[in-house]
């Protein structure tokens, strides 16, 4: 009578249809954070290296256990066998052996080194350059030739050459857009560079890649690929304002139809931030201090018209915003953005009505 089957058979059983499962769920193509398609030029050389190394592993892996299954049933041993032929110091053999691997080495070697110089320094030609500050734990981004300062999230227009300078305001992180870039770490004290051209348009996850603290999961951030005339009304809206563009000239944003009780909400919203000690840490359009410093927090301008808050963890919707100011800490445990003291409903309302009109 036949038993049913061990835990370990029936694992088995299962195996061929868990190792098709997986590769299904690794060729989806809207994996997000996949660097198997990339996205960019920097990426494409990243990956072909990655591809050009599996090759020549599995070449080394079908010879070598080719070999070992070879002998071992071939030269299996048996009852009463005599001592087998000794080959110890063959020189045919020590020669192949030698000369096999170090061709391998040499065919991984040279576009290993090809791929390390073209991608360890800036990009020269016509660039566009953003710098990168890395925080704890959200990013900041400079346009430092458009008179730009956003956070979290940036933007780069398609088929052009972006170089990214970075640096980090704390401790050390890693910047890491998988599907543009290989992973670099960002250092206080020290700039590194990093580039890529995007091919395609559309959102691209990033997140920090270094342990940086109790946050660093939720450390990440959107690459927005535009095409180039969306890139430029992008650069034109952001400049709205900016004390970069027209020497500290505040201009409010008041695009779009008004009407009095959202503009009375907004301007309550306004005095509350300034009040509220907001300013101490964030700059923002129409305040005083509207970017040209590096604050702690990250710079709000704009904050209406991005797609996420919260270093990319909550979609940017009036009651996520309402959810993080009325306790950040339960959101996003440890953060440092610490409340002066608890807000009211109505204060949230004033505030969400004021960060949501600045787009
Ligand atoms: Cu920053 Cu991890």
């Amino acid at each position: 009578m036949e038993t049913s089957p061990g835990p370990s058979r029936r694992l088995l059983r299962i195996a061929p249809a868990l190792c098709l499962l997986l590769l299904i769920a690794g060729c989806a193509e809207n994996y997000p954070q996949t660097t198997l398609l990339p996205r960019g030029d920097f990426g494409r050389m990243v990956d072909s290296l990655f591809r050009t190394t599996v090759f020549w592993a599995a070449i080394v892996f079908v010879l070598v256990e080719g070999a070992l299954l070879f002998a071992i049933f071939k030269f299996r041993g048996r009852p009463d066998d005599p001592e087998p032929r000794q080959v110890h110091g063959h020189t045919g053999l020590e020669v192949v052996w030698t000369i096999i691997p170090a061709f391998i080495l040499v065919m991984i070697a040279v576009p290993t080194i090809k791929t390390i110089f073209r991608t360890s320094d800036y990009a020269s030609g016509d660039v566009i350059t953003v710098e990168v500050i890395g925080h704890q734990w959200w990013w900041e981004f400079r346009y430092p030739d458009l008179g730009i300062v956003t956070a979290n999230e940036f933007r780069v227009p398609v088929d052009r050459t972006i170089n990214l300078r970075m640096t980090s305001a704390d401790l050390i992180h890693s910047f890491w857009v998988p599907q543009f870039a290989g992973k670099r770490d960002v250092l206080p004290g020290r700039h590194n560079p990093l580039w890529f051209k995007a091919e395609v348009t559309g959102s691209f996850n990033g997140q920090c890649a270094e342990f940086c603290g109790v946050q660093h999961a939720r450390m990440s951030f959107v690459l927005h690929v535009d095409s180039a005339a969306a890139f430029e009304a992008w650069v034109a809206n952001e400049r709205v304002g900016s004390p970069l563009v027209n020497s500290g000239r505040v201009v409010r944003d008041t695009t779009g139809p008004r009407d009095a009780a959202a503009d009375s909400l907004e301007r309550a919203g306004q005095a509350a931030f300034t009040a509220g000690g907001c300013l101490g840490c964030h700059a923002m359009v129409g305040t005083p201090l509207a970017g040209t410093t590096s604050l702690k927090g990250p710079n709000l301008s704009h904050v209406g018209s991005r797609t996420t808050i919260v270093a990319g963890m909550l979609q940017n919707t009036p009651d996520n915003l309402a959810r993080w100011l009325s306790n950040p800490d339960s959101v996003k445990p440890g953060v440092l953005m610490i409340l002066p003291r608890k807000l009211t409903s109505g204060e949230i309302a004033t505030l969400v009505a004021y960060l949501r009109s600045h787009r």
